[in-house]
């Protein structure tokens, strides 16, 4: 595909003709056979909308809440590590395209761009963290981050260690000493050099700064050192829901990390009714993981989300253009929702929210 970029999806192709293919199977891949990365999508095609018609609309409003924040759409950007690997604007350069277009963007712990740097930008910002064995420079990145001006920190919960990705395995996948983990301090921001035969170096390095035995009392410690509201990213179990809503967590996203952690976990979109049902609203839902069209948006709201992360297709974008490329992608799928919302009848996201969906196997509807 080399002529205009119509859909969301036409920027994957856009982006394959920038980047080298360890960058691009980094993107791309999931863990182990990515059999749960195959089923993020082959479950939100499973999920069948009923639209209602002659509903009088003149207008869409895709605007929305999420975690406190107003947004123009039900959408925020996941966060995603070392984003200058894929553009040489980066973190900065994504956040400039989720300002244009009125949303959130959630900066990783391993971002490849400055906390400051990147809430300077002028949008709305919140931030990401693992948990870290060295937990002082957690307890410094909450304080910095709150400092900086971000909105709200989404504590990353499904990454104890990372999935056995073997796309990065075979590559032997490392970032290159110039692009670091630019908020960490140097033992933990950059990574050591090549890895040996079959091994992805962001594996190892990540398995040596990550602390594997992260637990619910951490939680709680990170709740105590913060103002803003939290957001507990990597649930699907409905327990670990109602757990999380206990916790007083603002929100959770029901996420398997793109298929990138527990290969054979369950798509994203047929754990998120039971995730609803536990949390009976003390919280919000998101959800990301395979969101790929402003129908896929439509697809999570019917099912009980208030919004959804868009995780790669904001980096296709990036990749193709800088923040030129990451806004088109963006337009592209206010777009789509938009559209979308005027054919299934909805002119606001509550109604889009009790739109009757028909689900195939593995989806239990409402
Ligand atoms: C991620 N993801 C991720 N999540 C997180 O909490 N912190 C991080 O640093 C990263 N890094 C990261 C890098 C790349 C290249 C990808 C593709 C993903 C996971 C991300 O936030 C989100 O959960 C998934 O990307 C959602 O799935 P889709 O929309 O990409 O299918």
């Amino acid at each position: 595909m080399a002529g205009p970029m119509l859909s969301v999806r036409d920027a994957e192709g856009a982006a394959a003709r920038v980047l080298s293919r360890d960058v691009q199977d980094f993107i791309a891949g999931g863990s182990e056979a990515e059999v749960t990365l195959a089923a993020n999508r082959a479950a939100l095609d499973a999920v069948f909308l009923t639209p209602r018609v002659l509903a009088g609309i003149t207008a869409c409003d895709p605007g929305t809440m999420l975690a406190g924040c107003r947004s123009a759409l039900p959408v925020a950007i996941a966060p995603m590590s070392y984003q200058r690997l894929i553009h040489p604007e980066g973190e900065i350069g994504l956040a400039r395209a989720a300002r244009e277009a009125g949303i959130p963007i959630a900066l990783s712990m391993m971002s490849s761009c400055l906390v400051e740097e990147v809430v300077a930008v002028g949008g709305t910002v919140w931030f990401q963290l693992y948990l870290l064995r060295d937990r002082g420079q957690v307890a410094d990145l909450i304080q910095r981050a709150e400092e900086a001006g971000c909105r709200a920190l989404v504590l990353t919960v499904d990454l104890p260690r990372i999935g056995r990705r073997l796309r990065d395995m075979r590559n032997g996948f490392t970032v290159p000493p110039q692009i670091t983990a630019a908020n960490l301090r140097d033992d933990a921001a950059r990574m050591a050099g090549p890895p040996s035969a079959g091994a992805s170096g962001l594996a190892i390095h990540t398995n040596q700064v990550f602390d594997p035995s992260l637990s619910w009392a951490d939680v709680a410690w990170v709740r105590e050192r913060t103002r803003l509201p939290l957001v507990l990213k990597g649930i699907l179990h409905p327990e670990d829901a109602r757990l999380a809503a206990d916790s007083g967590a603002a929100a959770v996203v029901v996420s398997n990390h793109g298929g990138r952690q527990l290969d054979g976990a369950v798509a994203s979109i047929t754990a998120l009714p039971g995730v609803c049902e536990a949390v009976d609203g003390r919280c919000e839902v998101l959800l990301d993981s395979g969101i790929r069209s402003g129908t896929d948006v439509l697809r999570a709201l019917s099912l009980g989300a208030r919004g959804v992360l868009l995780g790669r297709p904001a980096l296709w974008g990036l990749a193709s253009g800088g923040a030129r490329g990451a806004a088109q992608v963006l337009s592209l799928l206010a777009e789509e929702l938009t559209e979308a919302m005027t054919l299934a009848g909805c002119p606001d996201v509550g109604s889009a929210r009790s739109l009757h969906i028909t689900a195939l196997a593995g989806v239990t509807g409402r």
